[in-house]
């Protein structure tokens, strides 16, 4: 049994707050019945109808993977390029919690619940997203002093929460830059690197928050615990906690 507002944001359907209005509305249906009371608790196999649609109810999964290059994050591609949910083996329904590009290596979490996907994807859970840049050129102390105030990107600044450089070549003109940020526009690193004229040349994330790759290798993922999904569930900027149990 479980709140019925909680069953509805995991299916992915809303957010738990949404869910509640539409509880409240009188949209919403279990095995028939119209229920309007908030908390109400429910069997995960009971026939839930939103405004006369039933609702797809597929127990949670979570998975973290080492995305290789040349993998798209998305469900589909008119392309015909390789999809990042083809190196999971499963039948449900998974998608990537945000994207990484085609081209960029590294951490991504695979999961078909909706309510964390939203969560973490929020700006303000501020989850700090950790990559290895290989960048064109030798950064100068004034890049870094730049990068450091933050850079205006589409009118909103973009401010790293470090930079670092991590292994300098003098000879070949280039850096590898560990930088850390927190929020998740497309191609926000190489569009930094870009507007301080560095082109980047190989981007890997190498942590998600408190998540790091460990040992997996390219292509290789692993199932997250569930004490590592209760500790995703907390970045929640809420007064309520987690009910991750
Ligand atoms: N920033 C980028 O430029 N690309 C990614 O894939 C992720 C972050």
């Amino acid at each position: 049994m479980e709140r019925l507002q909680k069953i509805i944001a995991m299916s992915g359907y809303t957010s738990r707050r949404k869910a509640e209005e539409l509880i409240s509305l009188g949209k919403v249906k279990v095995d028939g019945v119209i229920i309007r009371e908030l908390g109400t608790k429910v069997s995960i196999d009971s026939k839930i109808e939103i405004d006369g649609k039933i609702l797809n109810i597929e127990k949670k999964e979570y998975y973290l993977i080492n995305k290789p290059r040349e993998y798209i994050c998305s469900l589909s591609d008119e392309k015909n390029r390789k999809i990042i949910t083809d190196l999971i083996s499963t039948t449900a329904r998974i998608f990537p919690v945000g994207r990484l590009d085609y081209d960029t290596t590294g951490l991504i979490i695979l999961t078909n619940d909706g309510e964390l996907a939203n969560i973490l994807m929020h700006p303000s859970s501020d989850v700090e997203k950790t990559y290895l840049a290989k960048i064109e050129g030798n950064l100068s102390s004034e890049d870094i002093i730049k990068l450091k105030k933050g850079i205006v990107i589409d009118n909103v600044k973009c401010k790293p929460k470090r930079v670092k450089v991590r292994k300098r070549d003098k000879v070949k003109q280039s850096d590898l830059v560990e930088i850390v940020i927190t929020e998740g526009r497309n191609h926000i690193v190489k569009r930094l690197f870009e507007s301080i004229n560095h082109s980047v040349e190989k981007l890997t994330r190498i942590k998600y928050g408190f998540l790091e790759l460990d040992n997996l290798k390219s292509g290789e993922y692993r199932i997250l615990t569930n004490s590592e999904i209760r500790k995703l569930y907390s970045y929640k900027k809420a007064k309520k906690k987690s009910t991750y149990q």
